[in-house]
C-alpha cells in the first residue's frame, strides 16, 4: 500500500507542467499494436496504468524502448496474437482496447475482462456490438472476452445506443485495418478521441470526423509508423486548478490546451476563482472565498465525471448550497463518506449530492477508493487544517504522474510511504 501524509493549510504558489493525457495514452499504446512498423510516441505519462499496459503489450512481442524523458519507441513488427496475461489485464480498465487492437491486427482476440475503478456496473456491450457489426463473433466466458472473425472483417455502420468513450475508441481501433468504410454514429467527443484519431492518421490510417458525433474510418491495408505527441491531460490540469480553488494560492498550469478546459474553467470561475488563459497555459488564482454552484456531469463538452469528486471538495468549502448530479455512472459517491469525516456536509440521494458550505475541513485518516476519489482526498487534505493520512494512495498513481513532486514544488507539505505489512 502507498500512503500519503499531507500537512494542510498552505496555499499553492508557482508553476507546474501537466503530463500527457492518461485516457489518450491508454488507448494509443494498445492501438500501436496495429502498426506494422515503428512509432515514436511523445508526452507519454509515467503512471502505473501506462506501465501496466506496456508490460502487457511486451508479452505480445511488441518491443518498447524509452528514447527520451517522455518518449517511447514502440516496434510492433513482430507482434504475436497471444492472450493478454490475465492477472495484468484485469488490473486496468483500458485493457479492453487490446480487444479492438488484436481483432484489427490478427482477426482474433483474447483478453480478460477489464477491471479499473468501481462505480457500479460498467458493461462493454457497445464495444461488442461494434465488433460484431464488423464481422467478429464475440463470446464472454469465465470473465474473458474471445473474439474471432473467421471470415475476415468488413466495414459497417454502427449506431451506439449510449455515448461511450471506450466503445467509440475501441471500434475505431478495430476498424482501421478493416476493409471498407466503417461509420460510427452517436460517438463520444472527448479530446482523447480526437487524439487517438490523430495518432492513427499519423501512422497511415484514414479516420475522419473525430470530435463530432459521426466518425468515419476507411480501412487501409497497413499502418506503417511515424511520430506522435499525446495531448496534455485535461483532468490532471483540472485537478490542480481545483486544488488552488480549495487550498488558495496562485499557480500557472503549463502544457494545457485551454479549449479542452472550458467546461472546468467556466465552473471554477462561476465559483469565484480568477482564471487567465494563455496559448498553452492557465493561471489560477484564489482572490476571494468560493461560492456555491450546481453541476451535472456529462459527456464532453459537458463537465467531466472524472472531475466530480474534486469539484465536490471545492463545493464543501464554498458558501451556500451546491449540488452535483452524476450523469455518467450509477454511483460515484464512496468518497463522500471520507470527506464527511473531514468535516464536509454532503447528502447523497440517487444520482445527486447536495453539499452545504462553507465547512472547514480537518485532517484525519482517509482512504483513496479510486483514482479521482484519491485526487479529491489530496485536494481536501491540502485545504484542511492539521495532518491527513491518505491510505491506498496507489490508486492516485494510476493517473497522476509525480503528484508528490509537482505539489511539493508548489509549496505543499506532502510525503509518500510504501507500507508493507
Ligand atoms: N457503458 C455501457 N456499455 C458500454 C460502454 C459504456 O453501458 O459498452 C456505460 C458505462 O457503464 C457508463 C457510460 O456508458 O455508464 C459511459 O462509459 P464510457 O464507455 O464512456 O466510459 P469508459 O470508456 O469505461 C472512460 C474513462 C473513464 C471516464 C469515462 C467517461 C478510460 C480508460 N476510462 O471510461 O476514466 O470516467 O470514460 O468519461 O478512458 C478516470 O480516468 O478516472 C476514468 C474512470
Amino acid at each position: 500500500m502507498i500512503r500519503y501524509t499531507i500537512h494542510g493549510g498552505t496555499p499553492l504558489h508557482g508553476e507546474l507542467t501537466v503530463s500527457g493525457a492518461k485516457n489518450a495514452a491508454v488507448a494509443i499504446l494498445p492501438a500501436a499494436l496495429l502498426v506494422d512498423g515503428v512509432c515514436h510516441i511523445e508526452n507519454v505519462p509515467d503512471i502505473s496504468d501506462v506501465r501496466l499496459l506496456l508490460q502487457i503489450i511486451e508479452t505480445m512481442g511488441v518491443a518498447v524502448r524509452r528514447v527520451g524523458a517522455t518518449t517511447l519507441e514502440i516496434d510492433s513488427r513482430n507482434a504475436r496474437c497471444v492472450p493478454a496475461p490475465e492477472e495484468l489485464a484485469r488490473k486496468i480498465r483500458a485493457s479492453y482496447y487490446l480487444i479492438g487492437a488484436q481483432l484489427g491486427r490478427f482477426g482474433r482476440a483474447n483478453v480478460a475482462l477489464p477491471g479499473g475503478c468501481n462505480f457500479g456496473p460498467r458493461p462493454i456491450d457497445q464495444h461488442v456490438k461494434g465488433f460484431e457489426a464488423l464481422g467478429a463473433t464475440v463470446e464472454i466466458e469465465d470473465l474473458s472476452v474471445f473474439a474471432v472473425a473467421e471470415n475476415g472483417m468488413k466495414g459497417s455502420h454502427i449506431y451506439l445506443d449510449i455515448v461511450s468513450v471506450g466503445a467509440t475508441m475501441n471500434i475505431m481501433i478495430a476498424a482501421v485495418l478493416t476493409p471498407g468504410l466503417t461509420v460510427i454514429e452517436n460517438c463520444a467527443k472527448e479530446p482523447h478521441i480526437v487524439d487517438l484519431a490523430n495518432f492513427l492518421n499519423a501512422m497511415g490510417a484514414k479516420v475522419s470526423g473525430a470530435g463530432t458525433d459521426v466518425i468515419k474510418v476507411r480501412g487501409v491495408p497497413k499502418l506503417t509508423g511515424g511520430s506522435y505527441s499525446i495531448i496534455p491531460d485535461q483532468i490532471e490540469a483540472g485537478t490542480y486548478m481545483a486544488a488552488v480553488a480549495a487550498a488558495g494560492g496562485n499557480v500557472v498550469v503549463q502544457n494545457v490546451i485551454p479549449k479542452h478546459m472550458d467546461c472546468i474553467t467556466a465552473k471554477l470561475r462561476e465559483m469565484g476563482l480568477s482564471i487567465a488563459e494563455y496559448d498553452d497555459a492557465i493561471r489560477v488564482e484564489k482572490t476571494r472565498s468560493l461560492k456555491a454552484a450546481k453541476v451535472k456531469t456529462m459527456p464532453y463538452p459537458g463537465f467531466p465525471t472524472d472531475m466530480q469528486p474534486q469539484i465536490c471538495v471545492c463545493m464543501s468549502l464554498a458558501s451556500g448550497e451546491s449540488a452535483i448530479t452524476e450523469g455518467i455512472y450509477d454511483t460515484r459517491w464512496r468518497y463522500t463518506d471520507e470527506l464527511q469525516r473531514m468535516g464536509a456536509d454532503i447528502s447523497v440521494e440517487a444520482k445527486t449530492a447536495t453539499i452545504k458550505g462553507p465547512h472547514e475541513l480537518h485532517g484525519c485518516t482517509v482512504r483513496a477508493f479510486d483514482l479521482r476519489a484519491g485526487a479529491a482526498m489530496v485536494i481536501a487534505a491540502l485545504a484542511a487544517d492539521g495532518t491527513t493520512v491518505i491510505e491506498d494512495a496507489q490508486y492516485i498513481e494510476r493517473g497522476y504522474e509525480d503528484i508528490i513532486g509537482k505539489l511539493t514544488a508548489l509549496g505543499a507539505k506532502i510525503t509518500r510511504d510504501v507500507v508493507t505489512d
